[in-house]
């Protein structure tokens, strides 16, 4: 997928049950997590990386402290800036790049975006870089199959690898949830390491 073709996807995407019923998984899974780990939600900064329209950013907007939105999609983007000026969202930013200042999260969020990403392992050493200590990194990706004629997401190697090469500690690759809708069967993995 190039990078500016993601803009095609921005109009229809909130109207896609795929995405909604993944991203609502996926939110609940992150809870899962954070339960696990005794990180709490309520008042962290949170960057979602890769955010498309926000369908995670507005699950966690009302827990947060402040979430951080990126996208490299413009269209995406005004979508989540649609949704935070209607719904009042104060505490949501947004920009197509991750601030270059000194911000650090407690959380960051991509779901669905690292299998996109040109050099992976590298940005996530520079998301895992902008972790405040004790932070969570979390990430939802299809699992891609060895041997597949047309490979398609990353395999639990993959994220083992990226997460542990970012100096990421307690680093934990499972299957993030089993949900249907529609014809679509979905089993992406959750990929998470804490910044010590
Ligand atoms: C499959 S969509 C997922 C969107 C959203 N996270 C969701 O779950 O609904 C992938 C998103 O990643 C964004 N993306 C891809 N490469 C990116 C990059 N290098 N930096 C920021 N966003 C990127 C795309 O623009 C797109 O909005």
């Amino acid at each position: 997928m190039s990078d500016d073709s993601w803009d095609d996807w921005a109009d229809g995407w909130d109207d896609d049950p795929v995405a909604r019923s993944y991203s609502r998984a996926a939110y609940a899974s992150l809870l899962a997590d954070l339960g696990r780990r005794g990180i709490e939600l309520a008042g962290a900064r949170v960057l979602d990386f890769g955010c498309g329209t926000g369908l995670l950013t507005e699950q966690l907007v009302d827990e947060a402290a402040s979430v951080h939105a990126v996208d490299l999609s413009p269209r995406m983007l005004a979508v989540l800036d649609g949704k935070r000026d209607s719904l009042g969202w104060a505490n949501v930013y947004s920009s197509l790049t991750v601030p270059s200042g000194g911000e650090v999260w407690d959380l960051i969020v991509c779901s669905s975006v690292c299998s996109f990403l040109d050099d992976y392992p590298a940005v996530a050493r520079e998301l895992a870089s902008r972790l405040d200590a004790g932070g969570l990194f979390i990430q939802w990706d299809w699992e891609a199959t060895p041997g597949d004629a047309e490979p398609h997401g990353l395999t639990r190697d993959d994220v083992r690898d990226a997460l542990a090469g970012a100096g990421l500690t307690d680093v934990e690759v499972r299957t993030a949830f089993s949900v249907v809708e529609g014809e679509q069967r979905m089993e992406p993995l959750m990929g998470s390491g804490v910044r010590s």
